[in-house]
């Protein structure tokens, strides 16, 4: 049993294997407040630690501090303006402008399994999996509810939470701030916060800090995750490494505006938060409405920053990604963005497959540029119709040719969008998402579609989905080109305007949810000018995401590791592209290119009939390897050995299989050093009292030799070198 209520000591336990989180109910008037969330416990009485019997004393005891108490107490689900001055978790407005409320216990349920949560994207797990406590709070002077629900997973070391608002009163009220997940953690004067941030083709990139007073934060105010901050946050003990200490991770199954925070406050004490990023956010709730804030993903590991990240990559891939690609091997694709940008036409796309089919790949996707008058980033979006000048005979023909020579087709496309000049804009100028005074901003010079309206998603979907069954597609690029401005719908009252960023993202939900059920052998791979929208949320719809527009092999080294913080290398969209780089201009070896891509999808991005006869075979290579490595790779535990990010010039990362049996480390040495030796490399993750094979050398060494002792990497010679050490254990 996974859930437990003790009703000796008031408390909530929830066991995952190696952690219990657990949960207290104070006295009257019944705060819910969070006791413990670590290492797993026996099944004690561990309220002491909530301080109820000390000054300032609970309010039913000694009311004359109840600002004090409120102030310092672990709440699960901090209210606004009642005298907890630390930021809140939820704050309403009523119709009179007043925002003070509290909640407190009511009632609570236990539950096998996890219900599905409308509307949003969310884990999953059946009763063997996973048990959920559900706790019913009453704001006790204007009666209405909210459902607080954590789910503790019995296969792997996560709690999930969200939080549902229940308006069962009589009156109206404006939801102001929803954070779904609060963390508190008491006396800690050294931890360390990590976030990741960015910009375009440089995504997620790591940044560490301690947690000064007052309050930090990461947030997208985009109307998507974003390239610049992330919906991540792990807090960890100063001292903390890849393999030892204390972390805490919150990742947010969420694809729009966030806010991930710490806050330390007087007493040392640190609340982290992840939820909606109340800037920009206010929902009206009329009596019987009800609002389901998405769910937090949240860990702990007591093995640092290592374990934290295989837990949540368990839990993606066993219980959020779905769909005929959950556990298979992906095909191979070729892109033709890098290739051709948008100059391309039907035979130029089909040299492209007869080269690749020569060489192994399976797919070839057509990127942006097959419909409309679409010759440049500037017009069509919208105008979702093949441009027949470009591609004669249409998509039917052109898949055709192409499974002719045994490759699947995929398109890509980018729904959420209108380009001014385009028909759709001029038949429907309404459609943007604009304030009425402004002509609103453009970015690529293209507006965003009212996503929260249904007739335009439906119009949209209708145009895509005829695309779809027009021909053999079996995959599909989901593309958003631009962020979020001029906050606007035509469709909402004024008094409803601030739901707008939450409906939009509710509207992308729903319309790839459908996309996935009516073409359920369509591989989806969704993506944002590169990784602006590679999120949770995303994953529940798409087993990869493309992981940035930055395909240099050393910029990818940073990005791919930042990315693996939270999500399995089996999702991170990775090709191999030509050089000079299209983003840094830099020149890598293309083996170094390909071992860097294996790390991820796999594929490319890139006109190989300019390849020389000499790249080409080193394709059929690497696809004879991606054919042999992939089921380790996505199925294996991530282990990150050595940081370029922090030691400037080597990057050690590998993938070890459950049973330890096999693994594969990829070593990139940045730049040369002159006058150097062999480098020393040490693994991770192996069995200590296994013996290992080296492949391709006379090495046969025990798991502790290899992780301790280390191994020599001979023959480096030259910039941006990199090796493929593949251990098979006996
Ligand atoms: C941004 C994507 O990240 C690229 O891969 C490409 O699809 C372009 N958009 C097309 O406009």
């Amino acid at each position: 049993m996974s859930v437990k209520y003790i009703e000796s000591s008031r408390t909530f336990k929830l066991d995952t294997p190696n952690t219990t989180y657990m949960i207290g109910l104070a006295d009257e008037p019944g705060y819910i407040g969070q006791v413990y969330y670590g290492k797993r416990v026996n099944d004690e009485d561990l309220n002491y630690l909530m301080r109820t019997n000390e000054a300032p004393f609970i309010p039913s005891k000694n009311a004359r501090e109840k600002c004090s108490f409120l102030d310092t107490y672990p709440f699960e689900m901090p209210c606004a303006w009642g005298g907890d001055y630390r930021d809140p978790a939820f704050e309403i407005r009523t119709v009179s402008g007043h925002s003070t409320c509290e909640l407190v216990y009511e009632s609570h349920e236990i539950i096998k399994g996890k219900k599905k949560l409308s509307g949003l994207p969310a884990t999953f797990a059946d009763e063997s999996e996973a048990e959920t406590l559900e706790i019913k709070c009453v704001e006790p002077d204007l009666g209405f509810h909210v459902i607080l629900s954590y789910t503790a997973f019995s296969d792997v070391d996560i709690i999930t939470k969200s939080v549902r608002v229940i308006n069962d009163s009589a009156d109206t009220f404006y939801l102001e701030r929803i954070i779904s997940a609060v963390l508190n953690i008491e006396d800690t004067p050294a931890y360390d916060m990590i976030t990741m941030h960015g910009s375009w083709a440089r995504e997620r990139h790591i940044c560490r800090r301690e947690i000064p007073y007052g309050r930090s934060s990461s947030s997208s105010t985009r109307g998507e995750s974003g390239h610049q901050d992330h919906p991540f946050l792990a807090v960890l003990e100063h001292t903390a490494t890849e393999d030892s200490g204390n972390v805490y991770g919150m990742s947010f199954v969420y694809s729009g505006n966030f806010l991930a925070q710490c806050e330390r406050n007087q007493f040392d004490t640190i609340r982290a938060m992840m939820g909606i990023n109340p800037y920009g956010f206010c929902f009206k709730l009329l009596p019987g409405d009800e609002f389901t804030a998405p769910e937090v993903v949240m860990t702990f590991s007591s093995k640092g920053l290592g374990q934290m990240s295989r837990n949540f990559h368990d839990v993606y891939r066993k219980h959020l990604i779905r769909g005929e690609y959950k556990d298979k091997k992906r095909p191979i694709l070729i892109n033709n963005w890098e290739a051709t940008y948008f100059d391309f036409n039907t035979e130029k796309l089909l040299d492209i497959a007869r080269c690749a089919a020569v060489c192994g790949i399976e797919m070839l996707v057509m990127d942006d540029g097959w419909f409309g008058k679409r010759s440049s980033d500037n017009c069509a979006l919208g105008d979702w119709f093949v441009n027949e000048e470009k591609l004669p005979g249409g998509l039917k023909y052109l898949a055709g040719e192409v499974n002719k020579l045994g490759l699947k087709f995929g398109i890509w496309v980018e729904p959420e969008m209108i380009s001014p000049d385009s028909d759709l804009y001029r038949a429907h100028p309404d459609w943007a998402i604009k304030v009425p005074y402004k002509t609103p901003a453009m970015s690529r010079e293209q507006y965003v579609l009212d996503f929260s309206r249904k007739e335009i998603r439906d119009c949209i979907y209708e145009r895509i989905s005829a695309i779809l069954k027009s021909a053999n597609i079996e995959y599909v690029k989901w593309d958003m080109n631009r962020q979020l401005a001029d906050i606007g719908s035509i469709c909402l009252d004024s008094d409803r305007q601030g739901e707008l960023f939450h409906r939009y993202c509710l509207g992308v939900y729903e319309m790839q949810e459908r996309l996935i059920n009516d073409f359920p052998h369509i591989m989806l791979e969704n993506c944002s000018g590169g990784g602006a929208r590679f999120d949770a949320g995303m994953l529940y719809y798409s087993p990869q995401i493309w992981c940035s527009d930055d395909t240099d092999a050393i910029e990818r080294l940073t990005i791919q590791e930042g990315t693996s913080l939270c999500y399995p290398v089996s999702c991170m969209g990775a090709h191999v592209s030509v050089c000079p780089n299209h983003s840094v201009g830099r020149n890598t070896p293309f083996e170094t290119r390909g071992y860097v891509a294996l790390a991820g999808t796999f594929g490319y991005e890139l006109d190989i009939t300019k390849l020389s006869d000499e790249e080409r075979e080193m394709i059929k290579g690497q696809i004879a390897d991606y054919h042999r490595y992939n089921d380790l790779i996505r199925e294996g535990d991530l282990y990150r050995c050595e940081s370029y990010r922090e030691n400037h010039n080597y990057n050690l990362t590998g993938v070890v299989s459950k049973d330890k049996k096999e693994a594969l480390f990829t070593f990139v040495r940045v730049m040369g050093i002159p006058n150097s030796h062999s480098r020393r490399i040490y693994f991770r993750g192996l069995d200590e009292n296994m013996m290992y094979k080296v492949e391709g050398t006379e090495y046969y060494l025990s798991g502790a030799a290899l992780m301790y002792a280390g191994f020599n990497v001979t023959g480096l010679w030259g910039d941006f070198n990199s090796r493929l050490i593949h251990l098979i254990g006996e």
